[in-house]
């Protein structure tokens, strides 16, 4: 990322600056067929996913978008060749290791969401260092989903809540929506109020399932490593043509 100075650096001017959405969530989808297209491996399809991803980071706090959360391995893709997983698993090492650097400058927050019991150590341990280091920066809060089920992480809240109430702490009576979001990996960040799904897909691919129960829905066409700048500007315009009604009239 280019070092900037400045706030709100280039919003286009037919974007509302007070009607942003807080937090952005993102299905990175088609890196396969962006590859397949050209005749490359899918590997190049996920290397120019990382670009775009970089991009959109860096767009992020040049428009003045505190959050944003993207899918980028989710517990079903294990079932994916050895080569495309292992590869995935590097490219993902080396992002948060060559990156940290530009992020603990750029004053972005990241962390990492998901079980990453089982992924390798050495990513594990890139996972650590870059959340200790970028822990205390006040910019973009980037949470990257790795090995992450959106099913799997509201039972594992539950199963903690369970204990708690078998152990006296609480009673059950006490359980509500806030002790349920307190428990997941995303406790400290609000809901998204937008999630961009890329290659046309309508699923929502068990993502963030309880987190995004409100959120606005834009699905492009457009594939991962296509989606830019100017993709990014027309979903923010599509959302800002919405009216949020939260279930009301
Ligand atoms: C989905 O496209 C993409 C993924 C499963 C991987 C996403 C990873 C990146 C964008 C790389 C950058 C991420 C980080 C955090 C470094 P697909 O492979 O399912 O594409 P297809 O549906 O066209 O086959």
């Amino acid at each position: 990322m280019t070092p900037k100075t400045t706030s709100l650096i280039e919003l286009p001017a037919d974007l509302d600056c007070t009607r942003l959405p807080q937090h952005v969530a993102a299905i990175m989808d088609g890196n396969g067929r962006w590859a397949k297209k050209r005749g490359f491996p899918r590997i190049v399809g996920h290397q120019r996913g990382a670009d775009a991803l970089r991009n959109l980071l860096r767009c992020c706090k040049d428009w003045g978008i505190s959050a944003l959360t993207v899918y980028a391995f989710s517990t079903e893709n294990w079932g994916r060749s050895i080569e495309e997983v292992d590869f995935l698993m590097t490219l993902f090492e080396n992002l948060f290791q060559i990156e940290l650097a530009e992020m603990v400058s750029e004053q972005v927050k990241l962390e990492v969401v998901g079980n990453l019991e089982n992924i390798p150590p050495s990513l594990y341990d890139a996972i650590d260092r870059a959340r200790t280091a970028t822990q205390h920066n006040q910019g973009v809060r980037f949470t990257v989903a790795i090995n992450y089920g959106g099913r799997q992480e509201i039972v594992r809240a539950c199963q903690t809540i369970a204990t708690q109430v078998q152990q006296g702490l609480i009673r059950p009576a006490d359980i509500d929506e806030n002790i349920l979001s307190q428990h997941l990996h995303t406790a400290d960040l609000p809901d998204p109020d937008l999630l961009i799904r890329t290659s046309g897909e309508m699923r929502i691919s068990n993502f963030l399932l309880w987190q995004l129960a409100y959120a606005e829905f834009y699905v492009t066409d457009t594939l991962w490593p296509d989606f830019d700048r100017r993709a990014f500007h027309q979903a923010l315009l599509n959302y800002q043509q919405r009216h949020r009604r939260f279930g009301k009239i």
